[in-house]
């Protein structure tokens, strides 16, 4: 094992004098090739230029005398700090950052970002950020190759964003560009780079919340969800019932990253809650004043959806895929048309005892394995004086696939 093992974050800021101090009587510098040629090495240190970093901390380990490695920003933020605890490595680190990447970008934009969400592309695929982006109106998204500005810009090309593009933070080479999303796809950036991607609302100036990633307003004005059917604003359009929300939500089970469909939202009840919980949510409906109520609900709890005012099956093929659908109305062409996108989840909620042996044969026709139940509800009024009595609620079936 090394003797001693530091880990060096670099900023394109002068080294602190600790950095100095470790670099100085390094046996062994390892890191990037545009991190060791930003750095100085002693003379006579083993220089390991890191491409597979599995090897790298192998080496580390096997070397006898002090190792530095040098990495980007804040080494313990997405970074290499991570892979070197792993305990087959046994080593024992010092670690010395530098500011990160994602912090300098919300600089050079001059915004707060504790209410910012950070998400990572860097060698993984760009859809879950994207999923992220769309769901939230404050985004830093750590980018790699094939992952970059233009990819993101391609892939929410469908809803208000603006990016703050940050190339090369801490060098010469220095670029930070704002621009709107659909333009970053037709440019070509230099790597590395960091995008800020925000809203049409980015609040910058109210008050700090209490924790971090969220705005300070999130989720919105009440407690929990499958919230009563008049939390939400309707004036005529449908409202998923609370009980049978609830229901279809548990079996959605919506989180960050996911995109959900909700399709029929009505005033979109269920896509505010699937929201709530992270996910980005497209709403379609064919009934425009429907979906003005849908954009309202999303306001009032300070979420985000998208709204597609149009008839399915036939807007759904313009619409990125989904993760999970919720389908509220639509009928059986609907259902095969979701089905063949593929989704983890399909959840439908029926009323016509018709329909529950249709929609069972179509999704397991398109390979889910289905499971329902009848929700009967009764609910609780008052019936006079000190007297309540049950007021049954209609039966509806909660039906779901499961993608096999
Ligand atoms: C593995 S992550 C490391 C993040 C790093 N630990 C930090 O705190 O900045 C690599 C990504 O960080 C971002 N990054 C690192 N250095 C950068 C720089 N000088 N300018 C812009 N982005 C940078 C890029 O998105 C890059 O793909």
């Amino acid at each position: 094992m090394a003797d001693r093992v530091t880990v060096i974050g670099w900023d394109g800021a002068p080294l602190s004098a600790a950095a100095r101090t470790a670099l100085g009587s390094a046996t062994l510098v390892a890191g990037g090739a545009r991190h060791l040629d930003a750095v100085p090495l002693p003379d006579g240190a083993e220089r390991v230029v890191m491409g597979n970093v599995h090897v790298a901390a192998r080496r580390i380990s096997e070397h006898r005398g002090s190792a530095v490695v040098v990495a980007s920003g804040d080494p313990g933020f997405f970074g290499i700090v991570r892979i070197l605890r792993r305990p087959e490595y046994g080593l024992e680190l010092e670690i010395v950052p530098a500011v990160s990447s994602v912090a300098h970008a919300f600089a050079r934009a001059a915004m707060p970002w504790d209410d910012a969400k950070v998400v990572s592309a860097h060698g993984r695929e760009l859809r879950r950020a994207v999923n992220v982006c769309r769901a939230y109106g404050k985004v830093a998204v750590l980018t790699g190759p094939g992952s970059g500005p233009a990819e993101l810009g391609l892939m929410l090309r469908d809803v208000p964003r603006t990016f703050v593009v940050c190339e090369n933070l801490g060098t010469d080479q220095e670029e930070v560009t704002m621009l709107a999303a659909d333009m970053a796809a037709d440019r070509t950036w230099s790597d590395p780079n960091v995008v800020i991607v925000v809203g049409p609302n980015p609040v910058t100036s109210a008050p700090a919340g209490w924790i971090a990633g969220q705005r300070p307003t999130f989720p919105g004005p009440v407690r929990g969800w499958g919230l009563p059917d008049d939390a939400y604003d309707s004036a005529g359009a449908a409202v998923t019932r609370a009980d049978v929300r609830a229901a279809a939500l548990a079996r959605l089970g919506p989180r960050p990253g996911d995109l959900v469909w909700d399709i029929g939202a009505g005033s979109g009840a269920l896509s505010v809650e699937a929201a709530r919980h992270g996910a980005a949510v497209i709403a379609v409906d064919r009934d425009p004043v429907g979906c003005e109520h849908i954009q309202a609900n999303a306001a009032r709890y300070g979420v985000e959806v998208q709204v597609v005012a149009g008839t399915a099956p036939d807007t759904l093929s313009r619409l990125p895929d989904p993760d999970t659908v919720f389908i509220g109305g639509g009928g059986l062409e609907v259902v095969a048309a979701c089905a063949a996108r593929r989704p983890e989840r399909v959840v439908t909620a029926l009323k016509a005892l018709e329909s529950v042996g249709a929609v069972h044969h179509a999704l397991t026709g398109a390979g889910y394995e289905v499971s329902g139940t009848l929700l009967q509800s009764s609910r609780l009024v008052p019936a006079g004086g000190q007297a309540h009595r049950l007021a049954p609620d209609e039966p509806v079936f909660v039906l779901w696939g499961e993608r096999l």
